[in-house]
């Protein structure tokens, strides 16, 4: 089968379609034949050798075959698998087993599957998993926002953001995104109650106060994003540079007062329930992927290319065509 090799750390140009042989499923698995994977910042990282010292491998990529967030169709059940059959469109994240989406076939427990929804493309549901369950988290679990709170969300255009937007908007708060300015129309047209441009957030004179700071993609301070709460607001800090992940970690157990600031940090693992949970909202019509540029395998790698260069609004997703 074909596959997009990762075997040396470096910019996309490592990357290279090659022939490999197809996965055999274990007993827990299904092997899924792939129509399209989504791109997440994991696989930028991996490849660019940020993540080899936390077992990603040391000298070159442990997964050579990166892709987490899959969408296809099972064409072989493992004998240990009772609850997905032969023919049935599955989607999900394979993040926490190894990746390996971006090829035409690949091997996936079926624990972390769940059947697609028949309303949404494959390319729609590769789009889901990973970001929708880490924006789902963040708001729910990490946020706890409740209706009429305001909510902002820190990065709002990239793959988690366009999700927190509309999770937050659904769960009823009054959302403010902070996004660069040439996003700005597109975070209107998603729905945002308010648009700024996330180098203005909370900068100069007292501005407005936020119950629930998502901060999706940042480089900015901690203190910024305090400057921004309500006396007994809340910060989930989700991704963004790693400066600004360590200081959450360090500090918001510190900061965190049970009547005061609540610094929180999210890391997410993707499980059927928030799958569950994101296609109830996207049936609803509440939630919808948002999908930035769409790429065959064999441009794989200017698809790497585009998701480098940012200026994106939503995901990057690759289709996977049979017989390249
Ligand atoms: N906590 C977890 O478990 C978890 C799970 C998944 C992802 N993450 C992290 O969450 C973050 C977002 O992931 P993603 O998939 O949404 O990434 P993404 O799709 O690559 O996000 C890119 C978008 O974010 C914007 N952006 C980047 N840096 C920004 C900044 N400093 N200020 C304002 N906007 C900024 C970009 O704007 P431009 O177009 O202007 O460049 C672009 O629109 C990443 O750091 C990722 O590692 C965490």
């Amino acid at each position: 089968m074909k596959a997009l090799l990762c075997d040396r750390y470096g910019p996309p140009d490592v990357l290279a379609l090659s022939d490999v042989p197809r996965p055999t499923p274990k007993e827990d698995e299904v092997l899924i034949r792939v129509k399209a994977v989504a791109l997440n910042s994991a696989d930028w990282r991996i490849m660019n050798g940020a993540l080899r010292f936390v077992g990603f491998g040391l000298m070159r990529p442990r997964h050579r075959i990166l892709g987490a967030d899959v969408a296809g169709e099972v064409v072989s059940v493992g004998r240990a698998v009772t609850d997905l059959n032969v023919g049935d469109e599955v989607y999900g994240d394979l993040s926490e087993a190894g990746f390996g989406g971006l090829a035409e076939y690949v091997a996936a427990p079926a624990r972390l599957m769940a059947r697609k929804p028949e309303t949404l493309t494959f390319e729609q549901a590769a789009a889901i998993p990973l970001a929708g369950a880490t924006a789902l988290q963040g708001a729910q679990r990490c946020g706890e926002i409740r209706g009429g709170q305001r909510v902002a969300v820190y990065g709002a255009s990239g793959g988690v953001g366009t999700y927190a937007v509309q999770i937050a908007r659904a769960m009823g708060a009054h959302v403010t995104a902070a996004v660069r300015a040439h996003h700005r129309i597109a975070a209107q047209a998603l729905g945002a109650d308010a648009v700024v441009d996330s180098r203005d957030f909370a900068t100069g004179q007292p501005g407005e106060r936020f119950d629930v700071i998502l901060a999706v993609n940042s480089d900015r301070p901690l203190a910024v994003f305090r400057r921004a709460l309500t006396p007994t607001g809340t910060v989930v800090v989700m991704g963004g540079g790693m400066r600004h992940i360590i200081e959450a970690l360090a500090l918001g157990p510190l900061l965190s007062r049970p009547t005061g600031h609540k610094i929180r940090s999210l890391y997410a693992t993707t499980t059927r329930v928030d799958l569950d949970a994101l296609c109830a909202l996207i049936d609803a019509g509440r939630v919808a992927p948002v999908i930035a540029r769409t790429f065959t395998l064999d441009q794989a790698v200017d698809a790497f290319r585009c998701f480098g260069a940012g200026r994106l609004f939503g995901k990057v997703v690759v289709s996977v065509a049979e017989g390249l």
